[in-house]
């Protein structure tokens, strides 16, 4: 974490360790997060510090409009809190420059939008393909790999249907597909279940389970379903803009 340079910090990698390293995977401190809207403003986050190390589970539980969203987009690089820095495996994710930060977000995290945002042009398979085309795979190894991901979220037979001829479950389970897809360390997921029935939910969360024991894969995942955030090894809530362990 002493390392906060403009340029990606790959020295605590080791050979084809597909992405793990030993500091923290996310690491965010004092993050504030204010919305103006008109005279009116909004402070969301009010200072939240959260480590994430690696391999370790997290559910994030809250009211609607606590914020909960805004925190998953801020350590996830998508949005600039108002203050604050995260760390993303000991890179400053606010000090590099746009295409540096979208190479450090696509090598080490994986993100479930609570609106999937699949690309609506491209097939499930193209989409689940993306993050494998985008760090530089050969298609052929991309669409393999999107296949057989595919096939575990029950979604084999979908692979050619665009987003619009899916359903809301199926699309969801195509996001989850997309962010697993490039073996991230962390995985960022917001509501990934809450359009699947509970036979679906528990196949989704028992790969994620997998990825977790077999490649210590980190979950963050915002949820409220209280019986699965109890499966995971902290559950966090965000209440007065503040995080708070449960
Ligand atoms: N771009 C924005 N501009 C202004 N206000 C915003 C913006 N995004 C979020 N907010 C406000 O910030 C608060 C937190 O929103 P956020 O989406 O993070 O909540 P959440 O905890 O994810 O809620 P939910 O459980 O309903 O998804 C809400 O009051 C929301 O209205
Ligand atoms: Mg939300």
């Amino acid at each position: 974490m002493n390392n906060p340079n403009s340029e990606i910090n790959t020295s605590q990698h080791h050979g084809n360790d597909n992405n793990k390293s030993t500091c923290p995977v996310i690491q965010a401190q004092g993050i504030k997060k204010v919305f103006e809207e008109g005279d009116l403003n909004v402070e969301v986050l009010k200072g939240i510090d959260l480590t994430i190390e690696v391999g370790e589970q997290i559910a994030i539980v809250g009211a609607s409009g606590s914020g909960k969203s805004t925190l998953m987009h801020i350590i996830g690089g998508l949005d600039d809190p108002s203050s604050g820095q995260v760390y993303i495996d000991g890179n400053n994710l606010f000090s590099l420059q746009d295409k540096k930060r979208a190479q450090l977000r696509n090598r080490f995290l994986g993100f479930v939008y609570q609106f999937h945002h699949l690309l609506p042009e491209f097939t499930a398979l193209e989409n689940v393909a993306m993050p494998l085309l985008i760090q530089g795979d050969k298609p052929a190894i991309a669409s393999a790999a999107a296949l057989s991901i595919l096939e575990k979220v029950g979604l084999k037979e979908r692979s050619n249907h665009k987003p619009a001829e899916m359903s809301g479950g199926e699309r969801q389970r195509a996001a989850i597909a997309r962010s697993l897809v490039a073996n991230p360390a962390c995985v960022l997921a917001d509501e990934p279940t809450g359009n699947l029935d509970s036979k679906t939910a528990d196949m989704v969360y028992s790969i994620m389970l997998d990825l977790n024991r077999d490649l210590k894969t980190s979950f963050v995942v915002v949820t409220h379903d209280y019986h699965l955030a109890k499966k995971m090894d902290r559950v966090l809530t965000i209440k007065d803009g503040m995080l708070q362990e449960l």
